[in-house]
Parts: structure tokens; sequence; C-alpha cells
């Protein structure tokens, strides 16, 4: 099949990329010049795992296009993806103009019928806004007999793990109106997944699907942040917690990881975005409001954790972060916990040394200017006050803390990811803090 992919971005290259992978003909388009530059020359914008190997491969065997001209991708395509994206604006509400500026350009040149496949994610009825957008670029050229159909084909990719979901994903969901439509995503998945997996669905309900399951995963992490800060002042713990719900099939284990709150480029927005939705059509959006609030509060529970340690003044203290993205294997920091603790340490005049495995980049554009970096975890702990774990990557999960002790002014962690044993750390002489298994009562 012939694929146009409109947005070079984290969903569009990855997405664009796997349909090449699996003998599609993809051709990705951007207006971002330097961006397709560096792409033909196979230098991927994103750090995701695999990507760049299948990025160079499927360029060097004819199958992966890049172009900055909407018109070199919509050349005899069946199907064109809208991947562009919808950071929220300041009420919460999804910004749509790159995705009304992608349909726009699409309506200038389009000269044949074909599939307009939203994988934006994008508020309810955005589809039905499209298409009338378009069907008025096609009246204006007088290309009014070109047979249109918009779709929606939620994207839910994990970052780290983008490539595997994508070839491997779960499901697919599909908002389509027609039996056309449907036969022609049928085809294009084919080589992705077995035929059940495909959710057909009308667009409406695809479109919310997105912002469901997501605030769902949200709702859960939630829900066991409130539960481990239950288990703090019980003297409980909350992994014992995890476990004995989790054993119940209905509840499963994932997503139920007490920590210092979710982040990244999707939860928080999307979450947002469903209240938004929600009450735009004069729903109170209890359950969706009250993740957000949550997760708001958690954000902060590591400094109120030190302030109570420390006082609130922390002029005197030397604070070693360990971890600035979102999550693991990622360079994101986009609503990253770090930005909130690291803010908040800087207000209390605390200083503050930061690390982390591969978002240091993203850390100098991010951070304020009086953050010192360490080039290792050693350099980060030597002559430290404590030590705030802040992302669960494996190099902090085996650190040495035996070893680390030693470099560190005084033996103080603050786990904000529940990746040491308690017992452990307090049998190493360490002042050990944690979400939710902290045992005494508060
Ligand atoms: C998420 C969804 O999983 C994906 O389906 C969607 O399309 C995009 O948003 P992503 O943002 O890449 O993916 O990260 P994810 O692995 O889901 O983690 C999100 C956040 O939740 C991270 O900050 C992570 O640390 C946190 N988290 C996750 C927890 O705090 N506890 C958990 O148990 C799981």
């Amino acid at each position: 099949m012939k694929i146009c992919v409109v947005g070079t971005g984290y969903v569009g290259l990855v997405t664009g990329t796997c349909f090449a992978e699996k003998g599609h003909t993809v051709c990705c388009i951007d207006i971002d010049e330097e961006r397709i530059g560096k792409l033909k020359k196979g230098i991927s914008p994103i750090y995701e795992p695999g990507l760049d190997e299948l990025i160079e491969r499927n360029q060097r065997e004819g199958r992966l296009f890049f172009s900055t001209k909407i018109r070199d991708g919509l050349e005899g395509t069946q199907l064109c993806f809208i991947a562009v994206g919808t950071p929220p604006a300041d009420d919460g509400r999804a910004d749509l103009a790159q995705v009304l500026a992608a349909i726009d350009d699409i309506g200038s040149e389009l000269s044949h019928s074909c599939y307009i496949v939203v994988k934006s994610t994008v508020p309810v009825g955005t589809g039905t806004l499209l298409c009338k957008r378009i069907k008025n670029h096609l009246r204006e050229r007088g290309m009014e007999k070109i047979n249109l159909e918009i779709l929606s084909n939620p994207e839910f990719l994990k970052e780290g793990m983008a490539i595997e979901d994508c070839l491997h994903p779960d499901r697919v969901v599909v908002g389509a109106a027609s039996d056309e439509a449907r036969a022609v995503m049928r085809e294009l998945y084919r080589p992705f997944v077995s035929e059940e997996k495909i959710i057909f669905m009308d667009p409406a309900s695809a479109e919310i699907t997105k912002y469901a399951a997501n605030t769902m995963l949200a709702a859960r992490i939630s829900f066991m942040n409130e539960i481990a800060q239950l288990c703090d002042k019980v003297g409980a713990d909350v992994l014992s917690v995890k476990k004995g719900m989790a054993s119940d099939r209905r509840i499963g284990e994932y997503f139920l990881n007490a920590g210092c709150g979710y982040g990244g480029s999707c939860f928080p927005k999307d979450v947002q975005a469903l209240c938004y939705i929600g009450e735009g059509q004069g729903l109170d959006m209890t359950m969706a409001s009250a993740v957000s609030k949550v997760n708001r509060k958690q954000k902060e529970l590591l400094q109120i954790m030190m302030r109570e340690r420390f006082g609130e003044d922390m002029e005197e203290i030397e604070a070693a972060i360990m971890g600035l993205a979102f999550k693991p294997h990622t360079n994101d920091m986009r609503e990253a916990p770090s930005i909130t603790l690291i803010r908040g340490l800087l207000n209390c005049g605390a200083s503050v040394r930061a690390y982390d495995p591969i978002a240091m980049d993203e850390a100098h554009r991010l951070l304020p200017d009086n953050v010192q970096y360490a080039a290792d975890i050693e350099s980060l702990l030597a002559g430290a006050d404590c030590a705030v774990i802040v992302t669960e990557w494996p190099q902090f999960k085996e650190a040495d803390w035996e070893k680390f002790g030693g470099l560190m002014k005084r033996k103080i962690v603050f786990d904000g990811r529940n990746i040491c044993d308690p017992e452990k750390m307090r049998a190493l002489g360490f002042e050990y803090y944690c979400i939710g298994r902290n045992m005494r009562p508060r």
C-alpha cells in the first residue's frame, strides 16, 4: 500500500517507519526542513530504542521516504495519516492548530480520492470538523467529485517501547463509517495483528477511546498514590497492598506502582483534555478531575518529605537528583516530576546537582540555570547531603549503595520510585524515605 504520514514527531515517525517495516511504501512529510534533511541522512530527531536502524534500513530498501512537500506524499496514496502534535492550550483544551494546518495543506493539493486517518489525539467531533474543512478546499478548487472519508485511528505507543508497541499492538482501534474504509484499514494492519484485534467503531467512539484508556491508566496510578499516602500514615506497605490487589485477575498488576507522580506527553494532557471535553457537555467529570488533582499533589510529595526532614530553609543542603526524564529509557522531560521537585528545592535555597543517563540536553533546555550537572552517579553523589531518586533507571536500581554511601556527606536517600529495599538501606546505615512503605505511622 502507498501511505502518506503528515508529521514526523514521535507518533508520525514511529508509525510511518513501522508501516514501511511491514512492507508498505511510506512518505513522511514535515514542514521542518532541518528535521527532514536529517531524517534523509538517517538521523532521527527523537531517541527511541531501535528506531534509527529501522529508518536507515527502510530508506535504503526504498520503502521509506521523507519530504517537506505534501504533494510528494499524496501522489498515488490510498491513506493519508495526520500525526501532528495537539499540545494543551492554557485552559487544558487540545490545541488543534497543527491538525488544521495539515488538513488545509492536504486540501490544497489532493487530486484523487483517499482516506484521511487522524492519529493525533483530538477531541470528539474533530473528524466531522476536518471533513467540512477539507471539502471547502476541494470545492474552491473545483474538485468536489473527490471521495473522502475521515477516519480515527488513535495511537497507544509507550515511549521507550514504541517500536514494539507499534509492530505488535495489543489492539488497533479504528473509527470508520464505511465498509470500504474498514476493508482498507484491515488490509493496512494485516501484517501487524490478527483480524480480531482490530476493533472497529464509529469515529467519535474511537476519539473517546484514546482519552478514556489513558485516563483509566492514570487513574490507577493516582489511586495507588493515594493508597501509598494512607499506608505511610498507618504504617503499612504499599507494595504488599499492591501484590494483594493485583493477584485478583480483575484488577491485574499493571500501572499500580506508587511513586512521585506520572508525567510525559500523554497522561497529564489527555486527562485534562477529557475533563475539558466532558465539562463542555455540562458534566462534572469528577473522576477525571480527581486523577489530575491527586497527581499534581503527588509531584509535590518528595519536596514536602524533604522539607519535613531538613526544614523550610535548605541553604545548607546539597541535593543529588537521580533521574530527570519522566520515565526510564527516554530523554523526554515533558511534565516530569523532576521539574516540579527541582524548582521547589531551589525555592527553598537548596543546591541542586542532577544526573540522567540520557536526558541531560533536555535538562539544560528546561531547568533553571543554577542547576549543576554531574557526568555520572559517583560525581553526582560525592559530598551530597541526600540522594533523591526520581526516575527508575536500571543503573539506579543496581546502584551499589554501600560504595555510594561512602561518597556522600550524609547517608540520606529519598526514593521517589520505591526501587531500593528499605531494610537493606537501613542495614547499610541510610536514613531511607520512600513512597508508601516507610512503615512508621506518621
Ligand atoms: C502513555 C500510555 O501508556 C500510552 O498507551 C499512550 O499512547 C501514551 O501515554 P507514556 O507516556 O510513554 O505512554 O508512558 P507510560 O509508560 O504509560 O508512563 C506514564 C507515566 O506514568 C510515567 O511518568 C510513569 O513513571 C508513570 N507510572 C507508570 C507510574 O507512576 N506508575 C505506574 O505504575 C506506571
